[in-house]
């Protein structure tokens, strides 16, 4: 798990000035709330004063209040109210926990679980048709699969896996020419890559794919990509017109639980009554995944290509863990195994950036590997 990216924290709707919520993102806790003003903050959960969880006390005004001895903290995280000091004495300068840049987008709060200053962040992944009239997005959904994230992201990345797991959507085989060359991964801007190729048509039985007027089409155009460790989209291009774009954001919770955000475009049965029946049939196709991800052996991808045999069309996985390496390089991947062994002895928070310019942090920063 890599930090210096933007994670989906939760939908925007889940996020009120009510009560705050905590959620687990890269086996940590952050605790999430509205200021007064509706505007959301992330905070790192651990209370720094005796540990209490944040994400279990209230909103106050514009701040969230711990629930063990009442202490305050701003959406900045700064601790603005201690009620054992007296009216005139103010929190010391260490009574602060980390605060999370965040954004919302396409019905997601997201945060920016790192340290990097604003110049240098990678960009959440963007869906430019999001706004489009001739595209219609689906209501947001939001599911939890019981496997390691990057096992997620690696099976939409991969395409020879179609025929085999989802033959009852009709999905399409690849192509011969395809079958023997890597598949071309292309950037997708600085931080992701992926693919767009032809593939042959069967004839559907009924399914998703049998919705398309085009249906008789004999190749249609597929494919998929990455951006950052977390988010990858999947493109289903049946003709010029009928077109889906599934985007996937995804939070690792721990290695072994993934929560997933997904959003999903469409440009052609336009009409919003169709919604619900093409989120069903997604979730029937993701089933299909899910039922075989969760057997995978090992739980996470293995640590070198040696374990496994890999082929001309595991390209684009191959290059997807080319990017991984490079963040791990940059000292961003998390160090699970200490991670591991210090839980329960030692809160720990990811840095935030005020890291980077103020001192006298409390928590220890997440191990990283090679550093
Ligand atoms: S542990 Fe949070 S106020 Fe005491
Ligand atoms: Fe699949």
């Amino acid at each position: 798990m890599y930090m210096n990216f933007w994670y989906p924290v939760a939908a925007c709707s889940e996020v009120t000035n009510e009560a705050p919520l905590t959620v687990r993102i890269l086996s940590l806790d952050f605790v999430a709330f509205r200021d007064s003003a509706g505007n959301p903050h992330v905070l790192s959960d651990t209370c720094i004063h005796r540990g209490g969880s944040l994400g279990q006390g209230k909103v106050r005004g514009d701040c969230v209040q711990c629930p063990y001895h009442g202490w305050q903290f701003s959406g900045e995280g700064r601790c603005v109210l201690i009620p054992t000091l007296g009216a005139d004495e103010t929190p010391p300068a260490r009574a602060k926990v980390d605060s999370y840049p965040v954004q919302e987008q396409y019905g997601i709060l997201f945060a920016f679980l790192g340290d990097l200053p604003a110049s240098e962040r990678p960009p959440i992944f963007e869906i430019p048709e999001y706004t489009a009239a001739d595209w219609r997005a689906n209501k947001l959904k939001v599911f939890e699969v019981d496997y390691h994230y990057e096992r997620s992201i690696e099976n939409a990345l991969d395409p020879a896996h179609n025929e085999f797991v989802h033959p009852k959507q009709g999905t399409p085989g690849m192509l011969l020419d395809f079958r023997k060359n890597p598949i071309q991964m292309d950037p997708i801007g600085e931080w992701g890559s992926g693919f767009l190729i032809p593939f042959t048509q069967k004839t559907p039985e009924g399914g998703l794919l049998a919705q398309a007027n085009s249906w008789s089409t004999e190749v249609v155009r597929a494919g998929s990509g990455h951006f950052g460790p977390n988010a990858v989209v999947t493109w289903l291009k049946f003709t010029k017109e009928n077109m889906f774009h599934q985007y996937f954001y995804e939070a690792p919770i721990d290695e072994n639980r993934t929560r997933i955000f997904f959003v999903n475009m469409r440009h052609f049965l336009m009409d919003p009554a169709m919604d619900d029946r093409i989120v069903n049939i997604n979730m029937e196709i993701a089933q299909e995944d899910i039922n075989l991800l969760v057997r995978l052996n090992p739980v996470r991808t293995p640590e070198t290509m040696t374990r496994e045999v890999l082929m001309p069309a595991d390209r684009p996985t191959v290059r997807y863990r080319e990017f991984l390496k490079d963040w791990e390089k940059r000292g961003w991947r998390l160090d699970m195994k200490k991670m591991r062994e210090m839980r329960g002895d030692v809160a720990m928070a990811i840095p935030c950036p005020a890291r980077r310019t103020e001192k006298n942090w409390v928590l220890d920063e997440v191990p990283r590997v090679g550093r």
